[in-house]
């Protein structure tokens, strides 16, 4: 048994994949196909997959649906992050969507999920990447912030001390030596702090990899990890 996470998968069953730089390669070609296959001879269905957002470029759940059924079929349990993409996602509706998708799929957010005895936060985060105002950035940052202690504090109120903390974005942008994420990893003393988002090998390192501060901080954007899940835990 053990804890995979990858995230932009970025399917596109119904909705064509938008030709955006950073999507554009060799490594985006028939992508969906070698990630199947990669789960198939990596995943048991005893296994706990992390799909740590931007999802599928449909625009509502109908133009999701293949999408989703695809991300069903693959083995083990699975649990979804809300990306920056992932317009049929509305961020009230998340209690809808696990009540739709009960049994097959989990979307995390507000809420928390369970690995033994870990507790599986998350939210999609934000950081400033130049493309709106700064203040319009804090707004967000503070937003995904009360979302991702909500999170913490839900799985602390049931007993849980041990925390796996998920993000979309990068816990800090490229100016950043620390960010309120780092510093709620650190407060609630989170074993790992993983995240995806950043595409193409320009942006590889936009944020914190590796040891810091006693946290194990990992990039599973999908084309960085080459469409092979990476194991969190055992
Ligand atoms: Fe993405
Ligand atoms: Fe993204």
């Amino acid at each position: 048994m053990a804890l995979y996470a990858i995230g932009d998968l970025h399917l596109s069953h119904q909705v064509e994949l938008k030709n955006e730089a950073q999507l554009t390669g060799k490594i985006w070609k028939d992508h969906e196909k070698y990630f199947e296959q990669n789960c198939q001879k990596l995943l048991t269905p005893e296994d706990t997959l992390v799909l740590v957002g931007d999802h599928s470029w449909g625009r509502n759940l109908d133009e999701c649906r293949e999408d989703l059924e695809y991300i069903m079929a693959l083995p083990g349990r699975k649990i979804l992050i809300r990306g920056n993409h992932d317009m049929f996602w509305e961020a009230k509706k998340t209690n809808k969507l696990n009540a739709l998708f009960a049994g097959k799929l989990f979307f995390l957010q507000n809420n928390y999920a369970t690995y033994g005895d870990v507790a599986i936060v998350g939210t999609k985060g934000y950081c400033f990447e130049g493309l709106d105002s700064w203040e319009h950035a804090q707004m967000l940052v503070e937003r995904e912030a009360k979302r991702l202690e909500e999170s913490f504090e839900a799985a602390r109120a049931d007993g849980y001390s041990r925390f796996l903390m998920f993000l979309h974005y990068p816990p800090t942008n490229i100016f950043e030596k620390s960010s309120v994420f780092t510093k709620m990893a650190e407060h609630y003393h989170a074993e790992q702090v993983i995240y995806a988002h950043c595409h193409g090998e320009a942006r590889f390192h936009d944020s914190i990899r590796g040891r810091k501060h006693g946290i194990e901080y990992s990039l599973v954007s999908g084309d960085f990890l080459r469409w092979h899940p990476k194991k969190i835990m055992d």
